[in-house]
Formats: structure tokens, sequence, C-alpha cells
């Protein structure tokens, strides 16, 4: 299957535009589709009265709608993170769709500094979805650093982990390749690139080098740190179902979670 990441600098508050140039910028079919998170929107907001006023409903706005009919054009599913209005919850959340149309969403369940004043944390299971030729299991951004998440996706019977991310922090590339390592998973990481500087805050800069590893721990596809553009990859997802380290290993066979009870509990560590 295909893999496509379109790595780009959103413009901030302005939807139509950044759904034109995802439209222009994917060119040719795939299999799975991951954008950036918060990919129509931009991501410095400057109080919750600005994310309220460009956050939409999901599936019912527009850019759902909008990527059905790009899931259709491309034969392949979408994964693309935005700002998600439900009444008046905000969510920083990522929709799923197909050629058939919308599957579902993730929202983000760790928030990023400011983010905690801007969105409610995630309050949706982690689950996986079948999208033909692979089931795939979505997280955004920060949730790469509680590896629990992308466990539990495996576990799940994920094969593609799917990370829309605004990347300020220089570490999750090289976590996700430890992710695909430890969990026997493709992982695709889509990153945006960019400054923004809003509001008097300090400004953030996004890493790009969006990225595409597998499940012995190759980076099949790297961007560059910056500079746009539209990545394609081909990869096997069935490689992502041997679980078989060794003759004697076996990765979820092998695991003791009778001595993992510190890791459910909500008070744990100091
Ligand atoms: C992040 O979670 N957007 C850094």
């Amino acid at each position: 299957m295909r893999i496509g990441i379109y790595q780009f600098a959103p413009v901030f508050g302005d939807r139509e535009a950044n759904l034109r140039r995802i439209e222009s910028a994917v060119t040719e079919p795939v299999d799975l589709l991951v954008l950036p998170e918060l990919c129509t929107t931009g991501y410095q907001f400057v109080d919750q009265k600005e994310v309220y006023s460009v956050a939409e409903e999901v599936p019912g706005g527009p850019t759902t709608r909008h990527l059905v009919k790009l899931a259709r054009r491309i034969n392949g599913a979408v994964v693309a993170g935005l700002a998600e209005k439900d009444d008046e919850k905000i969510y920083n959340t990522a929709v799923v769709v197909t050629p058939h149309g919308y599957i579902g969403k993730y929202r983000k369940l760790h928030l990023f500094f400011e983010e905690k004043e801007f969105f409610l944390p995630g309050n949706l299971p982690l689950r996986v979805w079948d999208i033909g030729p692979a089931r795939i299991g979505v997280m955004i951004c920060f949730d790469w650093i509680f590896p629990e998440v992308a466990r539990i996706l495996a576990l799940q019977g994920a094969d593609i982990l799917c990370l829309p991310a605004n990347l300020v922090l220089p570490y999750c590339q090289s976590a996700m390749v430890v992710r695909s390592i430890e969990n026997r998973v493709f992982a695709v990481v889509a990153n945006r690139i960019g400054t923004e500087t809003r509001g008097g805050k300090q400004p953030l800069t996004f890493t790009g080098k969006s990225q595409v590893s597998s499940p012995k721990g190759n980076v099949l596809l790297q961007a560059p740190a910056e500079g746009e553009g539209f990545y394609t990859v081909d990869v096997d997802p069935s490689q992502a179902r041997d679980k078989q380290i060794t003759s004697r290993n076996h990765l979820f066979q092998d695991r003791r979670p009778e001595y993992y009870g510190l890791l459910a509990q909500e008070k744990a560590g100091g």
C-alpha cells in the first residue's frame, strides 16, 4: 500500500486556503494520506474565543465534508488534524475518512503547553480503524511521549500509527522510530513547518522532518526540516502483523502485565 504525507505551513485561520493547498499538493492516489495536526487552522491561538471561532463540528463541519471528497479523489483514507467544536467544548481532534465517508475521530489525550488553555483533553477511547489494506490507529503530536498510547493501539491490532503533528521539540521523530520497534508497527509522523508568532507570544518554530518508520525501525521516508512537500512511500502492512521477535520471543505473549499495574494507576509517580 502507498502512504502519503503533506508537510506544509498552514495559513493561520484560513480554512479554505489550507484545504485548497492540500488539494493542489496531493497529486497522486495514496491508500492513506496523513496531514498535520490543526492543519486547517494553524496552531498558536491567542485566546479561547479565537479557537472557538475557527473550530467546527466533526463530522458535521465543512472540513470533514471536504476531506471525504479528497478521499474519493485519491481513493484512500485521510487522517487530518483540526479544531473540533462540540457544543461549547473544543477538542484537538483528528478526523478519519475513507472514500465511503466519515469513519471516526480521535481527540488528543495529552495536551501540550498552552493547548491546556484552549482545548479539553480527549475523552474518546483509543481504537483502531480498518481502512482496507491496513488497520490504523491515530494519536496526535505530544501523545508520542506517552508510550502507553502506541502500545494500546498496537495491542488493538494497529498496523500503522498515524500521528498528525505540530512539533516544536526535537525528540518525536526519534521516539516514533522506537514506538515502531517496540510495537512492531509502521509509524507515520505528518508534521508541519514554518514559524508562528501571534499575540506577542514567544515564536513557535515547527520542526518538519515528517517521516515513516517500519516495524524493524528503518526510516523509510524523512522529509526535510524546512520546505513544503507531498511525500509518498510504499509499505507492506503484513510486516506489522509478525510480532515474533526471535523463535522464543513474541512481543505480546511475552508481556508481564501483572507487573505493570502502576501504569494504570491514576496518582502514580511523583
Ligand atoms: C504538540 O503536541 N503540538 C507539540
